[in-house]
Order: C-alpha cells, then structure tokens, then sequence
C-alpha cells in the first residue's frame, strides 16, 4: 500500500504542507509508504499537447515528470493539496495535472469514447486540500471542484476535499486545531478505505 501527497505550494512550511503532514499521520503510523512531493522543486514543463501519448505511450517529454509518473501508477491514493491562487489551484497544481492527461486513451475515431488507465484494473482513491485567506468559501473559488474533477476525470474516487479558510502566513494554519484534527481524521479514513478495498482485492 502506498500514499503519494502532492503540494501546489511551493512553501515547505506553509499551509498546504502542514495539512498534508497531518493527513498522512496515521499512514505513517501503519508503517504504510507515504511520500510527499513538490511540483514546484522539479524541472517539468506543462503539457504541450503534442499528442505524443496517443499512440498507447505514457508522455514522451523527457523531464523530471518522468520520475513521478510511476510513483502515481504504485500510489494506491494520492492526496492533492493546493493553495487557492486568484481563486483558483495554483499554478504548479495545474502543471502537474495537464501532465496526467497521457493516462488518458481515446477511441481513435471516436473522442467521446475514452477511459483513464490509471483506473485499470482498480479505481484509485483521492483526498483533496484547498486553503485560502479569506474567510468566506466564494474567495476559494473553484480551487475545490476544479482539482476533484480532474482526478476524477482520471479515475480516482474522492473520499475527502477539506477546505481551509482564513489561513494567509505560512504555518498560520497550525494555529487552528479543528482543521488539523479534521486533516488527521481524513487521513484514517482514507487508511480505513484503502484497507477495506485490499480486503477485496
Ligand atoms: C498569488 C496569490 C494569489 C492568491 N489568491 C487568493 C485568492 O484568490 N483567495 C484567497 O482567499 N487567498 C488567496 N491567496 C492566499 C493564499 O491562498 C494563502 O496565503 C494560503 O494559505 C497559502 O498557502 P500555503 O501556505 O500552503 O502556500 C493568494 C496568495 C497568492 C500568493
């Protein structure tokens, strides 16, 4: 079983981070792999649309995205947290999902016709973080529902989207409890679904 955390902030101490530190805990405690990474460290440009992935490859552009893709394709769940940026996920967040698009396929006459690989043979599970500074949902904007689409687009099943308002300095939102509780119970949910559905498997 493994966990992969992906931060849209480039703030290693800011609130996004911490939350997703908080989430994995009671992974960690399972002695269940986690790994957090940061887009924003790695050399990767978005995606170019050169359709270079149609043909039944995975993306073909040689850059750090390269070393991630199997880390997602091993991660039983991935836990996706950004910054709202312009009430939006950020920058880094977008980039590395348009570089998702090659897990898509499509039907080669037919574009409505298509399916994600990264669900086969078995969906995959999603938590999502969003924080913002203002204390009122309106100015997160569609950071929440833009990110759950895209995964789910891509095939994962959301068990979680936290939203964190109010929280503008980084590390500000070690400050408010209730949210890092709320961070640590999603994390033993999303553990508690990950064991359910190896049960099965
Ligand atoms: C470029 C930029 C744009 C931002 N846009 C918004 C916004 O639209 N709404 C909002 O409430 N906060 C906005 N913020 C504030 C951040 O969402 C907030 O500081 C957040 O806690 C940063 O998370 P981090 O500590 O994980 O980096 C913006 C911050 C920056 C730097």
């Amino acid at each position: 079983m493994k966990v992969l955390a992906v931060c849209g902030s480039k703030r290693k101490n800011g609130n996004t981070a911490s939350l997703l530190n908080k989430t994995l805990e009671p992974f960690k405690s399972a002695d269940i792999e986690t790994e957090i990474i940061f887009p924003g460290d790695l050399q990767f440009s978005g995606c170019s649309g050169c359709e270079g992935c149609s043909s039944g490859r995975l993306c073909i552009v040689k850059d750090d995205m390269q070393k991630i893709y199997p880390k997602i394709i091993e991660a039983d769940a991935l836990i996706a947290g950004s910054p709202t940026y312009f009430f939006n996920m950020t920058s880094d967040m977008k980039k590395f999902i348009d570089r998702c698009y090659c897990f898509f396929s499509f039907d080669k006459t037919d574009r409505s016709v298509w399916i994600s690989r990264l669900n086969q043979p078995a969906c995959k599970f999603l938590g999502l973080i969003s924080v913002c500074e203002q204390n009122n949902i309106a100015d997160m904007g569609v950071t929440p529902s833009a990110m759950q689409s895209a995964f789910e687009s891509l095939g994962y099943r959301t068990v979680f989207s936290q939203k964190v308002l109010f929280s503008f300095k980084a590390g500000e939102v070690l400050k408010h409890e209730d949210q890092l509780q709320a961070a640590y119970d999603n994390g033993v949910r999303l553990l508690k679904t990950l064991k359910m559905s190896k049960s099965f498997g």
